[in-house]
């Protein structure tokens, strides 16, 4: 098996071969990468799966006899021009090379498939395609002018790629944004990036934290305040709006605004006009405004704490960032994300996380999302004592036994989330008995320890004792 490498990215990988056992035995050897490893078990389940873009390299069984294999690959580079694609070829098989590289391959392979091979071709498929994804993404920043990108961004999950392509597209016009989402998701990180994807990302990214001040500290500190508006006004103060000018104001927390204040901000949006506190004459900036609130507006407008004219005007492209258990595929990227970025703050050789503790993080329900689990990889790096962070260096190894059942959100999961969700709780209800946990969950023992070793889960001598048992009995 592979281990992972320090300072290397977690990449996405899919494997698709019409020999089971290649593709098994594959996916053995990619089980303790440290990679987000997907095999397809037929055509429509490989085409569903290169939909993802975060795919970095994909593997496909080419054999001369067989015309799929290299129709697939041509399919993988239609895809996209990121991937890498890796042909797994029959040995000696020049012809199959030759038309494995014609139709996009930029590897091979060669069969049998042994460990060194494999880690030397999925390093330099990983780098390739890594290397062409962040030249691709450079070369968009500069057709768009744009200076920042959203590469601070670490995400692969569906979801979040979406919102972060409506982000990217909504950051090219002067719409305001409202951006919401529980806490720690990301909202400022979104803020930030659609500020720099901008045309105004020479100009100022300036933020309030609306909840942080009182109503009328909020009123001045927005909108400045003249020479004498109020006590301790001693001099003429420009406010967060004007400081913004040719920028954007993230208006963080914008949910606790009171209502006095909603109707000047409100104002703003419509008119591009506003005074400072004490003064009358109208001002007018070349502001953006992106907001954001962790809680349910619509639920404030019933009640009528927030008002309905303003809620539609910064509403006008709304992003939903997912929590961090709707997106379960983003956990082990961000937490190797953290480690490497925490190990080299710390000055530490960290080689990753071992295969309990990964299994920790993707059963935790993550109720803080990303800023949670950043906090728990930077204590985790801190306090360890060896080369890999273990399931009890993680801050939410006592919580996890007293935790609720993750949270599977419809829509949001896929479905080998779903697969991967109740194969585990099941095999953990059964003390880790693939054949107990088969006849609950009505699939074959073979299918578990498939997956059991896709994943890397439970003890080689547990899937042993099960294969000889087994051996005796038909499948
Ligand atoms: N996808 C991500 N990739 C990398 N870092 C992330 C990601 N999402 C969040 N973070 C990090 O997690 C922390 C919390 O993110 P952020 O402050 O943007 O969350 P938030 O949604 O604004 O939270 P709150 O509602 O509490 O203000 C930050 O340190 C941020 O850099
Ligand atoms: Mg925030």
């Amino acid at each position: 098996m592979l281990s992972s490498d320090a300072g290397k990215r977690v990449s996405q990988v899919l494997i698709a071969a019409s020999d089971a056992s290649l593709s098994q035995h594959v996916v053995g050897l990619l089980a303790d990468s440290g990679h987000v490893v997907e095999a397809a078990s037929d055509t429509a389940g490989f085409l569903a799966l290169l939909e993802n873009p975060a795919t970095d390299v994909v593997f496909v069984q080419v054999d001369a006899e067989d015309p799929n294999g290299l129709e697939l690959v041509l399919r993988a580079r239609r895809a996209s021009t990121v991937t890498s694609i890796v042909a797994i070829t029959a040995e000696g098989s020049v012809d199959s090379v030759v038309e494995a590289v014609k139709r996009g391959a930029g590897h091979c392979l060669p069969r049998p498939v042994n460990a060194s091979a494999l880690a030397l071709v999925l390093r330099q498929a990983c780098e390739k395609a890594q290397a062409t994804r962040h030249a691709s993404a450079l070369a968009r920043c500069e057709r768009s002018g744009a200076q920042g990108e959203f590469g601070r961004i670490v995400a692969s999950h569906p979801l979040m790629q979406q919102l972060l392509a409506k982000a990217h597209q909504a950051a090219q016009s002067r719409a305001t944004v409202l951006i919401q989402g529980e806490t720690g998701t990301g909202k400022e990180l979104i803020a930030a990036a659609i500020h720099q994807n901008s045309k105004r990302s020479s100009g100022p990214f300036v933020r309030l934290n609306c909840a942080a001040l009182s109503e009328s500290l909020l009123e001045s500190e927005l909108f400045g305040h003249e020479r004498g508006a109020f006590t301790g006004a001693v001099s003429r103060r420009k406010g967060r709006f004007e400081q913004a000018h040719h920028g954007t104001l993230f208006l963080d927390e914008v949910s606790e605004i009171p209502l006095s204040v909603q109707v000047k901000l409100l104002r703003f949006l419509q008119e591009r006009e506003f005074e400072r506190v004490g003064g009358d004459e109208p001002l007018q900036v070349d502001v953006r405004v992106v907001a954001a609130t962790n809680r349910d507006l619509k639920s404030m407008l019933e009640k009528q704490t927030f008002r309905e004219d303003l809620y539609y005007r910064l509403n006008v492209v709304r992003l939903e960032v997912p929590p961090l258990r709707a997106r379960p595929s983003d956990v082990p990227l961000l937490a190797n994300h953290f480690l490497h970025r925490y190990a080299a703050e710390n000055e530490k050789k960290i080689d990753g996380l071992t295969n309990e503790a990964r299994q920790a993080l993707a059963a935790y329900p993550w109720p803080g999302n990303v800023r949670e689990l950043q906090n728990i990889i930077e204590q985790a790096v801190v306090l360890a004592g060896s080369a890999s962070v273990g399931v009890d260096d993680l801050a939410i190894a006592g919580e996890l036994r007293e935790s609720e059942p993750v949270r599977l959100m419809i829509p949001g999961v896929t479905l080998a989330e779903l697969e991967r969700f109740a194969i585990q709780r099941t095999l953990d209800a059964v003390g880790g008995s693939p054949s107990k946990a088969a006849v609950i969950l009505g699939i074959s023992r073979r299918t578990i320890q498939y997956r059991m070793r896709e994943w890397g889960i439970g003890s080689r001598e547990k899937l042993e004792d099960e294969e000889c048992e087994a051996d005796a009995e038909p499948n």
